[in-house]
Parts: structure tokens; C-alpha cells; sequence
């Protein structure tokens, strides 16, 4: 039982957007990139981010109170472990997925109660377009999505396979695998494996020096494409990470189809997103599915939610095997 009284905890709640609007603007100031090399005064840090001393210290000053970056006697800040994941170059860096929550997916987090209301994508009311156009035209913006799909499902990579069993394999196809952190991690494990990393082509020409970086050029196939067109012949598994849980039920099984009509009978679709299960507990993908209902327009699914989808696109539900991670591997076959 929390020791926090009700109304204290529902207040936590409300604001809870302060906190993280607080760092956003930290993160877009870079300070903790510029505390790398220790503490330094607010002087210093306005000057090197182009703010007001006196406004960047009450921003910091709050940060430190809930244990981001920390201020000593003589007014100097510094990084604290949390401070630390908002650096740039860090293992398990936070700062783009913070840089990308914060900004436009922000603005279109204002428009839920319309979207629940009408049906409406709010990112596309916002923007005057779907989240992927958008971002395909700002380079930047792209960069910043790439690597917070690092940041926020970066941590479940080594969980999944930890989790099942990818031996066996020949060519594993990646389906809008995005900047393939998912796949060479595999392709480093199973070292007999071959890959194909398929997504946008922007997005892959991105990806190129990751998977050269990795070591993989001579295993990793790069294709670029869309797939609601087609998707790249020749894998014996196809693999979807944080996609299918991006679309409606029709688009979904537009993409499941596209794998089929490249997949023979047996081949294994391994469909990686969070499975929603009944019940009050706490669970990350209850609130994720808000996110997907506002910015791609898609949902997180029930186990049963899948098997019609599965179903529907020409592959039978096998197993659903859970990770120690928020995702479980959807496995299913072919017919
Ligand atoms: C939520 S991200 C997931 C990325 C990656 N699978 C991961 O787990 O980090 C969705 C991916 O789908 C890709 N995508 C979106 N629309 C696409 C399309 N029409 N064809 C191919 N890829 C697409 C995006 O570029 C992005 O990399």
C-alpha cells in the first residue's frame, strides 16, 4: 500500500507532465551532453545554451528535486544517474526519445479527448498528415526516431533473445526493422544466420552504417520499400518488431498478406509487440495503446485480437512466448 494519500497521488498524476515537459526542455538545451566532464555553474551553462541564467537555474532546480541532475553548495550542477541517460552517446541513452516525445507527439497528445470523441487521428489533425509522411520529410525529425526506437524498445532486444529461440533460421527477414539494433543483435548471436533488413527507404539508407558498423555487411541485406506494396522475397522467417501494433486491423493484415504471399508453407512469422492481457494491473502497453491511437492510428492487442489477425492473413497462431521484457514473441506458421 503507498504511503502517498489519495489526493496526493492523483496530484502526482495530473501533473505528472510537468516533470516530463522538464526534461524535454533540458534535453533540447543538451546540459547534461555539457556536464559530461563535470559539474559546471548556471553562468556557464546559460551561456553555452543561449537561455537566461536565472530561468535555466528554476529549471534545473526542479529537475534536481525529483533526482535529475544535482546541485551542489556553490550553485554548480551535475549529472545524477537518471541525468546521465539524457547524454547523447551513451549506452542506453534516453535523450532522442525524450527529444521525440516531447515535441510533436506532445502536440498531439492535446488532442485526445477529441480523438476519442470522433476517431480522429490526432497527429494527422495536427500535422495535416500521417506520422510517417511527416517525419519523411524532416531529416531530422527521422534521425530523432530512429534512435528513440532504440531508447524505448532498446532495452527489450536482448530479452527476446534471451527468450526464444532463433536457431534454426537461415535468413531472417526484418520487417520495418527500422535502424536494425533488433536484428544484429541476433545476426551477432546465431553467427550462421543471414538477414535482410527491410523498411522505408530512408530509413535504410540511415540504418547502412549500423548494420557496416556491426560487421554484417557480407550477412545483412538492406532493402528499402513499402510494405503495404510488398515486402522482399527469399527469407525462410519474417519478423515485425513495434509494427503491426502501428496500424488498424485492415492495415495490419495488408503487411501480414504481403509477408504470406513471399512465405511458404511453415515459414514462421514472428510478430514481436506487446500482448494486452485482462485484468487492473499496471501495464505499460495499456498506455502505450493511448500513444498508438494518436500518433500512427494503430492499437495494442489481445492474444485473441492476434489469432484473428493471424488468422485472417493466412497463418495459424502457434504459441505466444513472453520475454522478461514489456513484449512476448506472437509466433505463428504459415499455411
Ligand atoms: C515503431 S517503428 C519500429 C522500428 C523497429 N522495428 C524497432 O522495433 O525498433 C516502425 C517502423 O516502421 C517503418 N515503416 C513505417 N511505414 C512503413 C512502410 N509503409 N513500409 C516499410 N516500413 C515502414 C518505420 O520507418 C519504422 O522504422
Amino acid at each position: 500500500m503507498s504511503e502517498i494519500p489519495v489526493p496526493a497521488q492523483l496530484g502526482q498524476m495530473i501533473t505528472g507532465y510537468w516533470i516530463s515537459k522538464s526534461i524535454y526542455a533540458a534535453a533540447k538545451f543538451g546540459i547534461a551532453d555539457l556536464l559530461t566532464d563535470g559539474p559546471r555553474s548556471i553562468a556557464d551553462l546559460a551561456a553555452a545554451t543561449n537561455t537566461r541564467p536565472d530561468l535555466l537555474y528554476r529549471l534545473l532546480r526542479a529537475l534536481a528535486s525529483v533526482g535529475v541532475f544535482a546541485e551542489d553548495d556553490g550553485g554548480n550542477f551535475s549529472l545524477t544517474p537518471l541525468a546521465d541517460l539524457l547524454r547523447e552517446d551513451v549506452p542506453g541513452s534516453q535523450k532522442a526519445l525524450v527529444l521525440m516525445m516531447g515535441d510533436d507527439q506532445f502536440r498531439a497528445w492535446a488532442n485526445l479527448t477529441d480523438t476519442v470523441q470522433t476517431g480522429e487521428n490526432a497527429y494527422e489533425a495536427v500535422f495535416g498528415k500521417p506520422v510517417f509522411d511527416h517525419i519523411a520529410e524532416h531529416p531530422e525529425k527521422a534521425r530523432i526516431f530512429d534512435a528513440a526506437m532504440t531508447g524505448v524498445h532498446g532495452r527489450e532486444t536482448g530479452a527476446i533473445i534471451d527468450a526464444y529461440d532463433f536457431s534454426g533460421i537461415q535468413k531472417l527477414a526484418d520487417i520495418g526493422g527500422g535502424n536494425g539494433s533488433k536484428l544484429t543483435a541476433i545476426l551477432q548471436k546465431h553467427r550462421a544466420m543471414h538477414g535482410i533488413l527491410f523498411d522505408l527507404q530512408h530509413v535504410v539508407d540511415r540504418a547502412r552504417s549500423n548494420i557496416d558498423d556491426a560487421g554484417l555487411g557480407d550477412r545483412c541485406e538492406l532493402v528499402g520499400g513499402d510494405f503495404f506494396q510488398s515486402v522482399p522475397a527469399g527469407a525462410d522467417a519474417y519478423t515485425m518488431r513495434h509494427i503491426i501494433h502501428d496500424w488498424d486491423d485492415e492495415k495490419s493484415i495488408t503487411i501480414l498478406k504481403n509477408c504470406h504471399a513471399v512465405m511458404e508453407p511453415d515459414h514462421k512469422l514472428l510478430v514481436i509487440d506487446s500482448v494486452i492481457l485482462p485484468g487492473n494491473d499496471p501495464a505499460f502497453a495499456k498506455l502505450l495503446d493511448l500513444h498508438m491511437m494518436l500518433i500512427p492510428g494503430g492499437k495494442e492487442r489481445t492474444e485473441a485480437e492476434f489469432r484473428e489477425l493471424y488468422d485472417a492473413a493466412g497463418f495459424d497462431l502457434t504459441r505466444v512466448v513472453p520475454t522478461a521484457s514489456d513484449v512476448s514473441v506472437i509466433e505463428g506458421v504459415r499455411r
